[in-house]
């Protein structure tokens, strides 16, 4: 028989403790324990990115991660990112996605926010402006059956330009 395994976290900005057993999913806990549909199931296999969500700030794959692994560790969803700006409204990714129409069926766009998020921070704590390769590779993990990407990199563009 599994052993259950106690672990404290910080989820969306909201302390979280719960006994879990050690094979438990990142994105199952997600999902199943918190309810936070958000978050979505794709390929389960690391090859989608559909399942993203940041730990301390960096994009993982829910799905290839074991939710022990958070404990001590802050985890973001997509229901967390408005908690920035302490209200409701959108998160600046968000918005600048719709503006440039870069959301068809949806299902990508989730996993998607979150790993441009992840990467607008990064550009930004480093100061640097990402030209569109380099904003290419940083979603190359998220896989998009819609859009053709070209509106998604609009968006990611959008976010580093001041006029
Ligand atoms: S569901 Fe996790 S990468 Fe596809
Ligand atoms: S908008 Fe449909 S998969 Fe990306």
């Amino acid at each position: 028989m599994k052993q259950s395994i106690n672990i404290k976290s910080v989820i969306n900005g909201r302390k979280v403790e719960k006994t879990i057993s050690p094979s438990l999913l990142l994105i199952n806990f997600i999902r199943e324990e918190l309810g936070l549909k958000g978050t979505k199931p794709g390929c389960l296999e690391g090859e989608c990115g559909a399942c993203t969500v940041l730990i301390d700030g960096v994009a993982v794959n829910s799905c290839l991660y074991l939710a022990v692994n958070i404990d001590g560790k802050e985890v973001t969803t997509v229901e967390g990112l408005s908690l920035d700006s302490q209200d409701a409204s959108l998160d600046p990714v968000q918005e600048a996605m719709i503006a440039n129409g870069a959301v068809q069926c949806g299902f990508c766009t989730p996993g998607m926010v979150m790993s441009i998020k992840s990467f607008q921070k990064e550009c930004e704590m480093n100061n640097i402006v990402p030209d569109r390769e380099a904003i290419k590779k940083a979603i190359e993990g998220n896989l998009c059956r819609c859009t053709g990407y070209v509106k998604i990199v609009d968006a990611v563009e959008s976010l580093f330009t001041t006029d």
